[in-house]
C-alpha cells in the first residue's frame, strides 16, 4: 500500500487485508545487499541474538563485533553467563560503556535460569520482563531467533518509517512513537520475519541515513512520502526545544558626584568570569538596604529604567536598570574589585554586554 491508498483505504475491521508490497520490495533488497555475515547472524540462538542487540544499542557494528566474539567465547551460553561474577561480566564490557546494560544481561540470564527453566520465553510480553529488554529488542530476538511476528522500532526503524509515511513530530512523544508502532505492526508480514526486522535494520543503517539518505538506492524510493516531498531530513522531528528559563536581576548603577559610575570586577569563573560589571541585587531585595548593604554606601536616591532582556545560551537575564546617586564615596569597598570609573570607559577594560549599553546610556543621561 503506497500512501496515497494508505489515506483513502477505509480500515477493515474485519478482514484486515495485508498488502505485501512493501515487505515485498524490501525483502527483494535484503536479497541482493542485505547483511547476512555478521557474527550474530551465524548460528543464530535466542542467546546470540539477546547479547548481540543488547551490545548493538548505542554502539557501532564495527565497534560490537570483537566485544560480542570475546563474549561468546567465554560466555558460550547463558547458563555460563548466569554463573559469572558480575565483576567478569564487567570486565568484559570494559570500553562498551552503558555499563547498566552489563548489568541487566548477567541479571536477566540469571532470571532466565531460575524463572524461565533455562529457556527464553517465547513471547514478546515475557521478554519485555528481563531487565534491559525493551519492545523493540523483544521483537528483535522474537522475530530474528524464534521466527515470530513481532516487529521492531529502534531509531533506524523510526526514520524509515516517519519519512516512508511522512508522520510529523518527536518520536519521542509517545502519541507519535504509538502511531510508527502502528504502521510497523501494519507493514510486518507473516513470511521471513527475521530477514524482515534485519532489512529494516539495514535500510536504516546503511540507505535511509539521518543527514544524507541515499535515496536513489533505496527500495522504497517510488513510495516514500519524505522524498516525494523532497523532505526526507525533516522527518523525523526533532525534540522540541525546552524553553529558556528566565531570570530577573537590577544593576545598581551608582553614581557619585563627580559624575564616576561604581564597577564591581566579577569573580573567575561563572558569568561574566572576570569582567566588570555593575554590582547586582535581586528584584525582591529592598533597594536601598541592600545596595548599602554590598557598596557601604548611603543612597541619596534613585530612579528604575526600564528593564530589557540579555539571553545566555541557557536562560533569558532580564535586567532591570537602576540608576543611584550618592554624596559620600569614601567609605566605598575598594582593593581590586570595586572602581569608579567614569562612564566613558574604554571597552578594552573588560565589560560585560549590557553593562558597556547601560555605561553609555549613563553618559548620556548626565
Ligand atoms: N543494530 C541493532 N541490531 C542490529 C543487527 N541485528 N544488525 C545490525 N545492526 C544492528
Amino acid at each position: 500500500m503506497n500512501n496515497a491508498q494508505r489515506m483513502t483505504k477505509a480500515p477493515s475491521l474485519i478482514s484486515p487485508s495485508f498488502d505485501s508490497s512493501f515487505s515485498d520490495k524490501v525483502l527483494t533488497w535484503f536479497d541482493e545487499h542485505g547483511r547476512k555475515h555478521l557474527p550474530w547472524q551465524q548460528g543464530i540462538t535466542p542467546y546470540r541474538v539477546w547479547i548481540s542487540e543488547i551490545m548493538l544499542q548505542q554502539t557501532q557494528v564495527a565497534t560490537v563485533i570483537p566485544y560480542f566474539q570475546t563474549f561468546m567465547e567465554r560466555f558460550p551460553v547463558v547458563s555460563d553467563l548466569a554463573n559469572a561474577e558480575q565483576d567478569d561480566v564487567l570486565h568484559l564490557w570494559s570500553g562498551l560503556g552503558y555499563y547498566s546494560r552489563a548489568r541487566n544481561l548477567h541479571k536477566a540470564a540469571q532470571m532466565v535460569i531460575n524463572q524461565f527453566d533455562g529457556e527464553f520465553p517465547r513471547s514478546v510480553e515475557q521478554l519485555m520482563e528481563l531487565p534491559g529488554i525493551g519492545q523493540s529488542t523483544a521483537g528483535a530476538i522474537a522475530s530474528i531467533s524464534m521466527g515470530i511476528q513481532a516487529p521492531i522500532l529502534d531509531g533506524n526503524v523510526k526514520r524509515v518509517l516517519a519519512r516512508y509515511n511522512a508522520v510529523p513530530g518527536w518520536p519521542g512523544k509517545s502519541s507519535v512513537a504509538k502511531e510508527l508502532w502502528a504502521i510497523a505492526d501494519e507493514l510486518m508480514p507473516k513470511e521471513r520475519v527475521a530477514d524482515y526486522t534485519q532489512v529494516m535494520m539495514d535500510l536504516g543503517a546503511m540507505i535511509c541515513t539521518r543527514t544524507k539518505p541515499s535515496c536513489m538506492l533505496c527500495p522504497l524510493e517510488q513510495d516514500c512520502e519524505a522524498h516525494r516531498r523532497g523532505e526526507e531530513t525533516l522527518y523525523p522531528g526533532s525534540k522540541p526545544k525546552k524553553d529558556k528559563p528566565e531570570r530577573s536581576v537590577r544593576m545598581l548603577m551608582v553614581v557619585n558626584k563627580h559624575g564616576e559610575v561604581l564597577l564591581e570586577k566579577r569573580p573567575a569563573t561563572g558569568i561574566w568570569g572576570g569582567l566588570w560589571s555593575f554590582p547586582e541585587i535581586q528584584v525582591d531585595d529592598e533597594l536601598e538596604t541592600e545596595a548599602g548593604r554590598i557598596t557601604k554606601l548611603e543612597l541619596n536616591g534613585y530612579e528604575e529604567w526600564d528593564s530589557f532582556r540579555h539571553t545566555f545560551s541557557h536562560y533569558h537575564l532580564d535586567i532591570v536598570p537602576v540608576k543611584a546617586f550618592v554624596e559620600n564615596t569614601s567609605a566605598v569597598n575598594d582593593g581590586d574589585r570595586w572602581h569608579w570609573f567614569q562612564p566613558d570607559v574604554p571597552s578594552e577594560l573588560g565589560l560585560a554586554a549590557p553593562v558597556s549599553k547601560l555605561l553609555k546610556k549613563i553618559k548620556q543621561s548626565l
